[in-house]
């Protein structure tokens, strides 16, 4: 998820509030993701784009024994996320790339996990060859999208047209169809599966439709909307596994 801290004024610090806001309302969701995926036990799973570590932790959670490497462009993110591992007692490798420019050195790791960051890149297809060169044979790409924006408002709610019309024309994939994609890359999609977020209001959820209804909303209309009890989180993320060939 987690679009909604570029431009329009509202720099890397509402990012980074926006990633861990949804880190902590969709943890569930992410923690069924990881449990759905067909692996077992990697030994080096790399997370691309991270954030904050949304996935990072997540993973670590799941798989104890695993590195993790964490990659994204951005050094703020790292250093959050280089600073909760800490907090927590974990090692996570951070790298910092732009993967638009540069591919680095990951290793082979046998597991890739790209959620919400594919769609950001110029070049996708080219990402996923070399996240397919990179791989361990045997290996598994995850990838998680959100299939559409997130919502906050009912459908009869006066402002939600801020949220039928809304597009980000900074992030062209967003919504792309992966599975083609996968297999042009030269990936075996083994699963496919779609989740239906739907989350009640919150302390969380309500400060998560402030940070993102704030760029859309005049401000009688902002508070206007967030004063609805019916206010919730609504989203479709889908998920693709897709596996590179045994040697
Ligand atoms: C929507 S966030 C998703 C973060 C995280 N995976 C999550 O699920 O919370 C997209 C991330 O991709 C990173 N990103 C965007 N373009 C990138 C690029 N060219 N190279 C590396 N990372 C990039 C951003 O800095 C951001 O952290």
């Amino acid at each position: 998820m987690s679009d909604h801290g570029h431009g329009h004024g509202h720099g890397h610090g509402d990012q980074a509030e926006v990633l861990e806001l949804d880190a902590e309302i969709l943890a569930e969701h992410t923690a069924s993701i990881i449990d759905w995926l067909p692996v077992t036990n990697p030994r080096h799973v790399v997370d691309l784009g991270s954030g904050t570590g949304a996935g990072t932790f997540a993973l670590l959670t799941r798989f104890p024994e695993a590195r993790v490497t964490a990659v994204d462009s951005s050094v703020e993110h790292l250093k959050r996320l280089h600073d909760k591992a800490c907090e927590q007692g974990l090692t996570v490798d951070t790298v910092q790339a732009d993967l638009d420019t540069q591919w680095p050195d990951l290793g082979t790791p046998d597991l890739v996990w790209a959620s919400g960051s594919l769609h950001h890149l110029a070049n996708p297809d080219q990402t996923l060859r070399q996240i397919h060169d990179t791989l361990a044979p045997g290996g598994v790409l995850a990838v998680i999208e959100m299939s559409g924006m997130p919502k906050f408002l009912p459908d009869n709610a006066p402002e939600s047209h801020v949220e039928q019309h809304h597009h980000d024309e900074r992030v062209p994939h967003r919504g792309a169809d992966w599975g083609p994609k996968l297999t042009a890359a030269g990936f075996t999609v083994e699963g496919e599966r779609t989740v239906t977020v739907h989350i009640e209001r919150s302390p969380a959820v309500e400060r998560y439709a402030h940070l993102v209804l704030r760029r859309r909303l005049d401000p009688e209309g902002l508070e206007r909307a967030l004063r609805r009890d019916d206010l919730s989180l609504r989203a479709e993320r889908t998920v693709w596994a897709a596996r590179k060939a045994s040697a």
